[in-house]
């Protein structure tokens, strides 16, 4: 937010340029601006702030390592053993709707600060790398993850009601299209049954691509995609349709008539594995005698606080077959939020880049 003190320095530079530099710098300028408009920042892990957003509950520096109490908000989506995504922080009265702004980050992998997801928790997983976006889709029991059982659950995603994020301060990354990089536009589902999460590469289409208006609709509309329980496959894929959108009309939900979901994209080059595991937490394994009724997941080592430590290590194929691909109703009636508030830093910070340029 240091960028609009350039600005009295920047009026006599301009001022000094004959008009027809002054149109290239103004039209490229424009230009950078429309593709960066809606981005207030820009982050990697290694350079966030504490908290990327005010009123941000959790914290994006995360260390390393894992902390089945870390209220680490940094996200990641890399492939079908190497993601993240957001549940409560704590159980109890925690449906998705009433922890949206808080949830943190649980991955499949240590490494990055966050809580694991308590092997077993996940009974199928389906990532898919397309042009656009990455994705990744599944079903399991999240209950052991925070949310209470039978909740519909609800959608997180980047702008939320206050334009800071649900959750507030949510960051997510990845490497698939190069080198580690911030995905300002996604969407995640998460149900006690379900959970879809979408991030799209930066580009003019991503906020159409991730779009996150619709809401009440739940993942098997939003990310029509594999959500097979037994199986997790890594594939490429081909963009979907943005959601909402078919042929030359586009949905507003709360319509009459709903249209049905789109259909899967084609997939290829799948790469399938018997399972999922961090090796190191895990859900509690039921006893015949039923005594334990927690739902607090078991850890099995210490925790770490530095270095990484097994990924994916070999471990029995979870047994629970659960497949209840039911789709999200949970609350209505938030609605997508402008980030407008960027638009004046980025554009003066892209006038700044086009001077350099010329
Ligand atoms: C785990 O995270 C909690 C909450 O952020 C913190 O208080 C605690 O010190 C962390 N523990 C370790 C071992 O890092
Ligand atoms: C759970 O949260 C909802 C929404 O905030 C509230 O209406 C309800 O009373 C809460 N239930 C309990 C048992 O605290
Ligand atoms: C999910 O796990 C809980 C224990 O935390 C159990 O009570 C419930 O039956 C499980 N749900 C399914 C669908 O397996």
């Amino acid at each position: 937010m240091r960028a609009p003190a350039i600005v009295p320095s920047l009026s006599p530079l301009l001022l000094s340029l004959s008009p027809h530099k002054m149109f290239q710098v103004l039209s490229l300028a424009l230009l950078a601006c429309s593709a960066r408009a809606q981005y207030t920042a820009t982050y990697l892990p290694s350079d966030t702030p504490a908290q990327s957003e005010t009123g941000q509950e959790g914290t994006n520096q995360c260390g390393t390592g894992y902390n089945q109490t870390s209220l680490c908000q940094n996200a990641y989506i890399n492939s079908v053993q190497d993601f993240c995504v957001w549940a409560p922080p704590a159980g109890g009265n925690s449906t998705i709707a009433n922890t949206e702004e808080i949830e943190v980050s649980w991955c499949t992998n240590t490494g990055y600060g966050t809580r694991l997801i308590p092997d077993g928790t996940i009974t199928g997983a389906h990532f898919v790398q397309t042009p656009d976006y990455v994705q990744v889709t599944g079903v399991g029991n999240f209950t052991f993850m925070n949310i209470p059982v039978g909740d519909e659950g609800g959608e997180l995603d980047p702008h939320g009601a206050t334009g800071n994020g649900n959750p507030i301060g949510g960051l997510v990354f990845g490497s698939t299209f190069g080198s580690l990089q911030q995905y300002h536009e996604w969407t995640n589902f998460m149900s006690n049954t379900e959970f879809c999460f979408r991030a799209c590469k930066d580009s003019a289409t991503a906020p159409t691509m991730c779009n996150h208006i619709y809401d009440v609709m739940g993942c098997d509309w939003n990310m029509p995609a594999n959500y097979a329980a037994g199986s997790f496959d890594n594939c490429l894929a081909d963009s979907a349709q943005p959601m909402g959108v078919y042929g030359t009309s586009t949905f507003a939900q709360g319509q009459s008539v709903t249209p049905s979901a789109g259909t899967i994209p084609a997939s290829s080059s799948c790469t399938s594995f018997s399972t999922i595991s961090n090796g190191i937490v895990s859900i509690p394994t039921s006893t015949t005698s039923s005594t334990m009724q927690t739902a607090a997941p078991s850890i099995a080592a210490a925790h770490a606080s530095g270095g990484t430590t097994s990924r994916n290590s070999g471990q029995p194929t979870a047994t629970g077959t659960s497949n209840a691909a039911v789709g999200i109703t949970a609350h209505a009636g938030r609605t997508w939020e402008g980030v407008a508030g960027g638009v004046g830093v980025a554009f003066v910070a892209s006038l700044v880049g086009a001077l350099f340029v010329l």
